[in-house]
C-alpha cells in the first residue's frame, strides 16, 4: 500500500512508521510541519529505512495541513491507499485557554484532510482519537458504546472529527475509516531507537522518567483524595509500540471490513502513585514528589474495555507491564540526557 501519515515526525505516528518499515513493504510519506514533531526522528526513521533496505519506502515531506492546496496537491501526485492521520494540537489545558487553535488544527484540517480523500479515491482513513472524547465516563471499563462528553476543547475538536469521519463514511458506500481512541499512551520503542521527544511533555510516565533522570528537580501529584485505592488517579497506560501494532492491524482490518471505532488500552489501570513508585524502582533513584490539589476536570478513573478490539481485529499486547513500559521510558530519556550532552 501506498500510506500517507500526517504526524510520523511526532510520538506516537514514528512509532507506528518505524513498525511498518520493521514489518511490511508499504511505501510511506510522512507529512509534519515538526510543531512537535522533530527532524531527528525523521533522521532516524530514515536509518531505519536504510537497515531495512527500504529507504525508497519512506519520503518525508515538511508542510503544515492547513495549507490546503499543498497538501491537496501532494495528495492528487500520490496516489494513496490509506492515511493514518496523528497530527493534531494535544494538550489540555492549553486547549481551554486556546479552543480556536484547536478547533482549527484539529478539526477543520482533518476535515480538509477527509475532503481530499474523498475526492482523491483515497478510501481508507485511520483516525487518531482519545479516551478524552468520553469525558467523566459513567461507567468503567469505558466501552465504545459509553456516551461520548467531552469535558474540554481538545476531547471536543476529536470528537467533532470522529462525527465527520461517521458521516462521510454513511454518504459515500467506498470510504472507510477506523477510529482508534487511545487511553495513555506511555513508554518507548522496544528497541530504544526512537522515543518522545517533545519537551514539556505532561504525560505522567514521560514526567516520571525525565525526573528520574535529573531532567526534573521534582515532579507534582496532582489530587490525593480521589475516590481510588490511595487517592491518586488511574490511569490505563499502555505501550506505544502495541499501540503502533493496532495501526498496522487496522489497516489490514479495513480490506475486508466495515468502518469501526475501537478503544486501544490494556484494560487494567494504574494509579499515580503506583506508576511513580515503579519508575523509582526500575530507575534505582528516590526522586523527589510533591502533592498538590487536583487539576480540573481529571476524572478519577480511566479504563478502557478493549474487548472490541481484542475480538474483532485479533489484537494482542505483547508489552503489558507496567516496569517494562517505565523501563523504555526511562532508557529512552537516559538516551536523550546523552544526545544533549
Ligand atoms: N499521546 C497520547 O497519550 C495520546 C492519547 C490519545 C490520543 N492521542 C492522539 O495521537 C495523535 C498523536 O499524538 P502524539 O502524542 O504523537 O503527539 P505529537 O505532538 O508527538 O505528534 C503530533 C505530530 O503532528 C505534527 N503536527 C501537528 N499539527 C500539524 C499540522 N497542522 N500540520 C502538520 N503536522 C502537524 C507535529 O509536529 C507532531 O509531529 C494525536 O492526534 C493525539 O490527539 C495521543
Amino acid at each position: 500500500m501506498n500510506i500517507l501519515i500526517t504526524g510520523g515526525a511526532g510520538y506516537i505516528g514514528s512509532h507506528v512508521v518505524k513498525q511498518l518499515l520493521d514489518e511490511t513493504n508499504h511505501n510511506i510519506t510522512i507529512i509534519d510541519n515538526l510543531s512537535t514533531g522533530s527532524i531527528k526522528t525523521i533522521k532516524t526513521l530514515k536509518e531505519i529505512a536504510k537497515i531495512n533496505n527500504k529507504e525508497e519506502n519512506l519520503d518525508f515531506i515538511e508542510a503544515d495541513l492547513s495549507n490546503f492546496p499543498l497538501i491537496e496537491g501532494i495528495i492528487k501526485a500520490k496516489k494513496f491507499d490509506a492515511v493514518i492521520h496523528f497530527a493534531a494540537s494535544i494538550i489540555v489545558p492549553e486547549s481551554v485557554k486556546n479552543p480556536i487553535k484547536y478547533y482549527m488544527n484539529n478539526t477543520v484540517n482533518t476535515t480538509n484532510l477527509i475532503k481530499l480523500c474523498l475526492d482523491n479515491n483515497v478510501n481508507k482513513f485511520i483516525f487518531s482519537s482519545t479516551a478524552a472524547v468520553y469525558g467523566q465516563p459513567y461507567e468503567i471499563p469505558v466501552k465504545e458504546t459509553t456516551p461520548t462528553k467531552p469535558i474540554n476543547p481538545y476531547g471536543m475538536s476529536k470528537l467533532m472529527s470522529e462525527t465527520v469521519l461517521k458521516d462521510c463514511g454513511l454518504a459515500y458506500p467506498d470510504f472507510k475509516y477506523i477510529i482508534l481512541r487511545y487511553f495513555n499512551v506511555a513508554g518507548a520503542d522496544i528497541k530504544i531507537r526512537i522515543g518522545q521527544r517533545f519537551p514539556n511533555a505532561t504525560h505522567l510516565i514521560k514526567v516520571a522518567a525525565e525526573t528520574a533522570v535529573g531532567k526534573r528537580e521534582k515532579m507534582y501529584v496532582f489530587g490525593t483524595d480521589y475516590p481510588t485505592k490511595d487517592g491518586t488517579c488511574i490511569r490505563d497506560y499502555i505501550h506505544v509500540d502495541d499501540l503502533a501494532d493496532a495501526h498496522i492491524k487496522a489497516l489490514e482490518y479495513l480490506t475486508d471490513n466495515d468502518s469501526d471505532v475501537f478503544n486501544c488500552g490494556y484494560g487494567y489501570g494504574y494509579s499515580v502513585l503506583e506508576v511513580i513508585n515503579t519508575m523509582k524502582k526500575v530507575s534505582g533513584v528516590d526522586f523527589k514528589v510533591e502533592f498538590t490539589g487536583r487539576r480540573e476536570g481529571d476524572p478519577a478513573i480511566l479504563i478502557a474495555d478493549n474487548s472490541k478490539i481484542k475480538n474483532k481485529m485479533k489484537w494482542q499486547p505483547k508489552y503489558n507491564n507496567l516496569e517494562l513500559i517505565c523501563k523504555t521510558a526511562l532508557e529512552w530519556e537516559k538516551k536523550l540526557l546523552k544526545e544533549e550532552a
